[in-house]
């Protein structure tokens, strides 16, 4: 609810970088309420969530414009309402992967909406990614392997355990098409672990630990991942760089220089 009070914060702005209509509407008061106290200790977080979004609506619309992937997957999907909002939902099939508990309130809350009617929407399946096996649940909701996805993994790795990581980057590398791309983001080590942090930064990732969420998994470097997991085409950036690419400006004390986010593929793409 936080991540959808801060899109619908981040889709008002007059220099809006994204459009979600729907996000106010999946999120209750308590949302915008962990988002205000959340922007007291990080007031760059607002943006942080803008651009991570922005990013990967970007990516969505380039794969599928392009013909290289012909379905996405929302792995932990919490209130994403990119199935709707993006004109790729009515060209692609959309999976939503979540846990039970999360995917049950999302379903609940869209249920409430008026929605386009030139989609079905997404296909739900509900996963945990410490115990069950993601890839065999979405087969068995209609997921096509022969077909390349686009798997979009926001705002999830911080909270899953590196077995968790590793299992779910090396099925998507050895066991889905190779055309198939994977994006995400992560923080750094120090962020994760909370060790030699500054003040605010520990608040605020109390802040969130006390969600029943905590963050446990962080890295300073992706790359041995990707690689284990079989990956060969990688590409990382910084927020730094995705602020400085969306926005034109550049700020130190934005504190982007923990937070990372990763593209990858077997088959390298044409278009880099
Ligand atoms: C911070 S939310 C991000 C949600 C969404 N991707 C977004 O950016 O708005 C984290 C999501 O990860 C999911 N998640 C966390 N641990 C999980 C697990 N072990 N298995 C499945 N989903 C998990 C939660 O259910 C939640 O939807």
């Amino acid at each position: 609810m936080m991540v959808a009070a801060f899109r619908d914060r981040a889709s008002r702005r007059a220099d809006a970088l994204i459009d979600d209509p729907f996000a106010g509407s999946v999120c209750e008061a308590e949302g915008y309420a962990v988002a205000d106290a959340i922007t007291g200790y990080w007031p760059s977080c607002e943006l942080y969530v803008a651009l991570r979004t922005a990013y990967l609506d970007a990516q969505i619309a380039k794969w599928t414009a392009a013909g290289r992937v012909g379905q996405v997957v929302l792995l932990g999907a919490g209130l994403d309402m990119r199935a709707w909002r993006l004109p790729e939902g009515a060209r692609v099939p959309f999976f939503e992967v979540d846990a039970p508990a999360s995917q049950a309130y999302k379903r609940e809350r869209v249920a409430t909406l008026q929605l386009p009617t030139d989609r079905p929407g997404p296909t739900y399946v509900s996963c945990d990614f410490e115990r069950d096996d993601f890839l065999d649940r979405l087969q068995a909701r209609g997921f096509d392997r022969s077909v390349p996805a686009l798997f979009v993994w926001e705002g999830v790795t911080m909270y899953l355990s590196e077995g968790a990581i590793d299992g779910t980057l090396t099925r998507v590398a050895r066991d889905t098409d190779s055309r198939s791309l994977m994006c995400f983001d992560f923080v750094g080590k120090r962020m994760a672990s909370g060790d030699r942090l500054r003040r605010h930064n520990v608040e605020s990732r109390e802040l969130v630990d006390g969600l029943d969420e905590p963050m446990v998994w962080g890295t300073n470097d992706i790359l041995p991942h990707l690689h284990g997991a079989g990956f060969r085409f990688t590409r990382v950036v910084s927020f730094d760089q995705l602020a400085l690419y969306f926005t034109g400006s550049y700020q130190r004390d934005r504190e982007f220089r923990f937070q990372s986010m990763a593209l990858a593929g077997v088959d390298p793409p044409e278009l880099v």
